[in-house]
């Protein structure tokens, strides 16, 4: 009888928030390999919040998920099967397996990992994806000075922990938005940043004016909320915006921005950037960044929901905050 494999389909798109009714768990029996192809058991897979944008049926820079298939997502695993004769049973892998136990591929979009120095897990978190999104808007787009101070929101989680620690390389002074006590006492006890403002403490505006005396010169933006308007209001004359993310619109919300006036007073640069858009510069982003987590310079944190049936409420706890560094689910 054939193996069965676990996925998890999107079975309706949301209106409004997501809920768990949008996603279903099935079972399908693994089809034979063809000849060119491998199967990958994935370990740990990857929940990202662009995976909310796909769940729309709306224009964005990217295709909506279709329903009724396995759910778009990053993993890592390693090769339990083989007709490809670049991979043999044993390699490493990590690539777009998407929300299922085992994916087969025919090698596109796949590339090995040596678990040797970096945690298999750190190929979807510093080491992969979301390091590099921090690695490009930091150093492309903010391009950092030495003395410059940095913003940079959702300071504890995947993106903003590596922007905030780069930054900090790169000899500025670091203040990181993250929500709540816990989570601010990390980015600074752990991360090294200067100081962490904690939006959910309800002085946020002036918590910020404090911990920029000197005002801010690059704002690394993964959040467009309230922390994004009190930034706004603290930014330099020339000051650059790397415009991440706005996870605070994911799910629908409507949050204006209060003084966009001050893009223009300020004369500020402001670029939007997808990450994905930008494969020139994964092989050097990735090579420092698995230098910098080998060498135990680069700290990350990781929330792990366990098995499969688990990653749907991970995900939608992940839109909402709930966890604290990347979110990835261990499959085995
Ligand atoms: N442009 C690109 O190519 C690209 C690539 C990857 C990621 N991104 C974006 O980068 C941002 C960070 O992604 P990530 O993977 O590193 O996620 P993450 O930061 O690990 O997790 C999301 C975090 O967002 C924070 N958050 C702040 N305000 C929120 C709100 N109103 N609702 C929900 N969450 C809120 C939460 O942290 P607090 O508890 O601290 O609020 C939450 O933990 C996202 O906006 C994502 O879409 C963009």
């Amino acid at each position: 009888m054939a193996e069965m494999n676990r996925q998890v389909l999107l079975v309706s798109r949301p209106q409004g928030a997501a809920t768990l009714d949008n996603f279903k768990l099935v079972e399908a029996p693994l089809a034979p390999l063809a000849d060119g192809q491998f199967r990958v058991r994935n370990h740990y897979l990857s929940l990202d919040p662009y995976m909310r944008g796909r769940m729309n049926d709306s224009k964005s820079y990217a295709a909506p998920q279709p329903l009724n298939e396995v759910m778009i997502g990053g993993t890592v695993g390693e090769v339990v099967e083989s007709k490809h004769p670049s991979f043999a049973a044993g390699d490493k892998v990590v690539g777009m397996l998407g929300w299922q136990e085992y994916g087969t591929s025919d090698g596109k979009g796949i590339a090995k990992v040596d678990a040797t120095h970096v945690p298999l897990s750190a190929y979807l978190g510093s080491v992969g994806m979301p390091g590099v999104t921090g690695w490009y808007g930091l150093k492309r787009i903010i391009a950092p000075q030495a003395g410059n101070t940095v913003v940079v929101s959702a300071a504890s989680g995947a993106v903003g922990s590596v922007v905030g620690q780069l930054a900090k390389f790169a000899g500025c002074r670091v203040v990181g938005i993250a929500g709540g006590a816990d989570k601010c006492r990390y980015v600074v006890d752990s991360l090294g940043f200067d100081a962490c403002v904690d939006y959910k403490a309800g002085n946020l505006v002036q918590d910020l004016k404090d911990a920029t005396p000197d005002g801010v010169d690059g704002c690394f933006e993964n959040v467009g909320g309230d922390g994004f308007d009190a930034t706004l209001a603290q930014m330099n004359a020339f000051g650059r915006i790397a415009l991440c993310g706005m996870i605070a619109r994911y799910d629908g919300a409507a949050v204006p921005l209060k003084h966009p006036e001050l893009i223009l007073t300020q004369r500020l640069m402001i670029q939007g950037f997808i990450v994905s858009e930008h494969m020139d510069v994964w092989p050097q982003a990735l090579q420092e960044l698995g230098g910098l987590v080998a060498q135990k310079k680069l700290h990350f944190r990781e929330s792990v929901a366990v098995g499969l049936d688990a990653a749907p409420q991970a995900f939608l706890g992940m839109l909402k905050g709930q966890n604290f560094g990347k979110q990835i689910v261990k499959l085995i």
